[in-house]
Parts: structure tokens; C-alpha cells; sequence
């Protein structure tokens, strides 16, 4: 496969011609902030929009999980429109998320402590009012856990949920702030088919899905 030649935050780096920004900078230790991307989706979900980056010669940031590199592309992750366009995508994600890290399983290797660390800003949003859901939790299944009041939608639990069982288990219903994981039928995780693989939880960005 052809290779491009690109420059991010004044790094040169190489990466595979139609590659995604996002995928080129990761593979070369460039973190860029990001939830719902999925390496191997043929179509990103670009639902997160914290994923911003400057590219020159383009008046407006763009999400690097949809942008393609090309030779000679330049591009700033951490330029001041992009970081705030990406603090209000966070800032969004977290209105709704039930903040409890000194409880959550994953405090430590939560993915929104990262972002919020990366981005210089507070995991409570500042300028939003909560709308938090207090949504049941499911402890159906053997092995996991999931409460959806932790849970962001990023989509990467249903995508891994389909490459073990050909058919996800996991999916989504309704939209807006009425968006939810769910199973067929709504039944619970534990009396679906699922697998109990637990490979869902392997790939959620915080502590919605965890081992119990
Ligand atoms: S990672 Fe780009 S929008 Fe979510």
C-alpha cells in the first residue's frame, strides 16, 4: 500500500494513503482524544466529537477520526478552536455521565480521566447543568456488569459484541437523550444469547461495562 508522508505537531511520520488521521497519529504515539472510533469499522461513528484537530489550509477543525491523511497534510491537535470544540464535546458527554471514579472499576484506566487530562479540564462540567439518567443497572449476566448511567454510547461494546457472534446482542434504541444500549427485546444481558465473553468489557472506555 502507498505510504504518505505528513507532519502532526511538527512530528514527521508516515502513515498508509487514505488513512485516518486519527489511526496515523495513535500509531505513532500522537495521542489524540477520542470514544467512539473503532480501527476496524469501515465507517466511523464520528458521534464523540472529541476527537478535533486543525489541519492547515482548512478555516475549520474536523474530526480526525473521519479526515484522511495525504502527503504533505499538516496537522495540529492542539490547536485553541480544536481544543474547544473538543471541551465541549466532552463537556456534553459528561452532563450525563454518573461521576462516582473513587467506586468505578475503572478509575485509573477510564478513558474520560485521560481525555479530561489531555484537554486540561475538569471531568464535572462547568458551564452545563447535569441531566443524569438513573437508569437501572444490569447485573444479569454472570461475569459483567453494566449501568447505563456510566455509559457514553460510544458503540464500541456493540461493534466488538457483532465480531464475536456474527449478529450483536448489544445494540442501540431510541435517539437523543433517550439513546440507550440495549438487547433484542429488551430483555436483560444475562437471559439474551450472549456468549459471556466479556469482550465487551475489554473495550468500553469507562466503567459502564465491568467485571464483577
Ligand atoms: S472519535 Fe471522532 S467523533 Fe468520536
Amino acid at each position: 500500500m502507498n505510504r504518505v508522508t505528513l507532519t502532526i505537531n511538527g512530528q514527521k511520520i508516515t502513515a498508509p494513503a487514505g488513512e485516518k488521521v486519527l489511526w496515523a497519529a495513535l500509531e505513532n504515539g500522537i495521542y489524540i482524544p477520542n470514544l467512539c472510533a473503532i480501527k476496524d469499522k469501515p465507517e466511523p461513528n464520528a458521534s464523540c466529537r472529541v476527537c478535533w484537530v486543525e489541519v492547515a489550509g482548512k478555516t475549520k477543525p474536523v474530526t480526525a477520526c473521519t479526515e484522511e491523511v495525504y502527503d504533505g497534510m499538516v496537522v495540529n491537535t492542539r490547536g485553541e478552536k480544536a481544543r474547544r470544540l473538543a471541551k465541549a464535546g466532552f463537556e456534553l458527554l459528561m452532563a450525563s455521565h454518573a461521576l462516582d471514579c473513587a467506586h468505578c472499576k475503572a478509575n485509573g484506566a477510564c478513558e474520560l480521566q485521560k481525555i479530561a487530562k489531555e484537554l486540561g479540564c475538569s471531568l464535572k462540567p462547568r458551564g452545563l447543568r447535569l441531566l443524569l439518567r438513573n437508569l437501572p443497572i444490569d447485573d444479569s449476566n454472570p461475569i459483567f456488569v453494566y449501568d447505563p448511567n456510566k455509559c457514553i454510547l460510544c458503540g464500541r461494546c456493540v461493534w466488538e459484541c457483532k465480531k464475536q457472534k456474527g449478529k450483536a446482542v448489544l445494540g442501540f434504541a431510541h435517539r437523543g437523550f433517550e439513546r440507550r444500549l440495549t438487547t433484542f427485546g429488551d430483555e436483560p444481558i444475562g437471559k439474551d444469547r450472549c456468549l459471556d465473553c466479556a469482550e465487551c468489557v475489554k473495550v468500553c472506555p469507562t466503567g459502564a461495562l465491568a467485571l464483577k
